[in-house]
């Protein structure tokens, strides 16, 4: 089975990207981790003149491999403004354009931390009704972390036994049913 892993941020210190960080400890030895930085696959803004001129950005090309080439998807976004970051929104548009769309029938593990009271939910929520439109296999279950500026130990590791428990959980759940899926419909 193989994961494909990435947060919905950039910044290096970003809490998204240690949440991203525990879950993918608690999969190591379990599947096959692609471990994605946006930042690896820069993107202009959707343009359709550029489409129609020069086809996709190489980024949204390499994007769309990694995506086609996994079987899970798991991903840890912030909100901004309530919604998904624009960043995260614009890779996805560049992904989903013709020929093909490699979320299709992807199991999604989604989770989200903030330094807010919310822990990213309604980012989360976004990105499920995008990825949903898209007939990815949004998974039910959601990791949201508040207040994630005091989450972390230094270490990385969530300091509250609970949300450490939250996130196994989640981990142990996608790859049961990403195991359940490939055995009824084999390997992608
Ligand atoms: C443009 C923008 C909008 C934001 N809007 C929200 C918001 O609606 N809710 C929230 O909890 N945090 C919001 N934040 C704060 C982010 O949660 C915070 O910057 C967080 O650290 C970003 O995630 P990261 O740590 O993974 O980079 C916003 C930040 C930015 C830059």
């Amino acid at each position: 089975m193989k994961i494909l892993a990435f947060a919905g941020a950039l910044r290096a210190g970003s809490y998204n990207r240690k949440l991203l960080a525990v879950a993918v400890e608690s999969l190591q030895g379990q599947a096959e981790l692609d471990l994605l930085d946006l930042r690896e696959i820069t993107m202009p803004l959707y343009d359709g003149d550029l489409e129609a001129r020069e086809g996709l950005p190489e980024g949204a090309l390499r994007f769309k491999g990694r995506i086609a080439a996994a079987d899970a998807l798991l991903i840890s976004t912030p909100e901004y403004n309530h919604s998904i970051p624009g960043t995260l929104k614009n890779a996805i548009d560049w992904a989903s354009r013709p020929p093909d769309n490699p979320f299709s029938g992807k199991v999604v593990q989604l989770m989200g931390a903030s330094p807010g009271q919310f822990g990213a939910v309604r980012g989360v929520l976004a990105v499920r009704q995008v990825l949903t439109a898209l007939n990815a296999v949004v998974l039910p279950s959601t990791v949201q972390i508040a207040r994630a500026d005091g989450a972390f130990d230094e270490s990385g590791r969530l300091k509250d036994p609970k949300s450490a428990a939250q996130v196994e959980k989640a981990c142990a759940g996608m790859l049961r049913i990403t195991a359940r899926l490939l055995a009824q419909d084999g390997p992608r």
